[in-house]
């Protein structure tokens, strides 16, 4: 474990019903960088995810945030260290304003910037604090999440596909301002996505999962111009959008 790896991962594993999910996944993701986590639809990425701010807990292995194991954390401390955004905007019925404000204010708190200011940091006007949350557009909604997101300050974000359910040009809106908020606030991220197009503008790193297994792990531009396996290749030319998931 180096001192700038921001998360860490032991030899995670998920298994569900005895079903294993996730098997022996072990990764680090340097401060302040962008890991896209790649693999086909079931691969166990959404999992993967879910157990990096305890939403789920691993069956076996460690997960450590600046070298702590994330279990001896409080899970409201960890979850406000570790923001996330979700491929469906979940905003809770109300203003823009309110759900900016929630985070913090579950602390007694309030966001640390003024709320027009997350909204310019996501390319919305001041204005749209007191819109209701029922008559934004995906694109809009899921700026508000990423707004939401970035009020509690995390150290970490979590992003599950998060252009996933835009049309194109709000998809790459958000990916611009997904990826310039992260930069900007030297952010460190775990971006999962199965837009390959997208991993490779975004990321610096790539882990590739299949099948609840690690497959590759590199450098962005390494994965992409020489990936080290047969099952990568594939999945680079898109022979595997979907496979059994079951681990062997
Ligand atoms: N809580 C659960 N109970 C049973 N099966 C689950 C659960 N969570 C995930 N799975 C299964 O685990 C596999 C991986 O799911 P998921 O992590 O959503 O994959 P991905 O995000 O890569 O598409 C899938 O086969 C899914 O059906
Ligand atoms: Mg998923």
């Amino acid at each position: 474990m180096s001192m700038t790896d921001r998360l860490v991962l032991e030899q995670v594993t998920k298994k569900v019903s005895g079903r294993v999910i996730l098997q022996d996944i072990s990764f680090a993701v340097p401060q302040g960088s962008i890991l896209a986590v790649l693999g086909p639809s079931g691969a166990g990425k959404s999992t993967l995810l879910s157990l990096l701010n305890r939403l789920e807990e691993p069956t076996a292995g460690t997960i450590y945030l600046d070298g702590k194991d994330i279990r001896t954390l409080d899970v409201f401390v960890l979850r406000r260290r570790v923001g996330m955004v979700f491929q469906r905007p979940t905003l809770f019925p109300g203003t823009v304003a309110d759900n900016i404000a929630y985070g913090p204010s579950l602390r007694g708190e309030k966001p640390p910037l003024p709320v027009a200011e997350y909204l310019r940091e996501v390319g919305l006007p001041a204005e749209f604090a007191a819109r209701d949350t029922q008559s934004l557009s995906g694109g809009e909604e899921q700026r508000v999440a990423l707004a939401r997101a970035l009020a509690n300050d995390p150290e970490v974000l979590l992003l599950d596909e998060p252009t996933a359910a835009l049309d194109k040009t709000a998809a790459h809106q958000v990916e611009e301002l997904v990826t310039y908020s992260c930069r900007q606030r030297g952010l460190t991220a775990v971006w999962v996505t199965h837009d390959l197009k997208q991993a490779q503008r975004v990321s610096d790193r790539v882990v590739l999962i299949i099948g609840g297994r690690k497959i590759e792990e590199g450098p962005t531009p390494d994965f992409f111009y020489s990936p080290q396996t047969k099952a990568g290749r594939a999945f680079l030319a898109g022979h595997l959008t979907k496979v059994d998931t079951e681990v062997r």
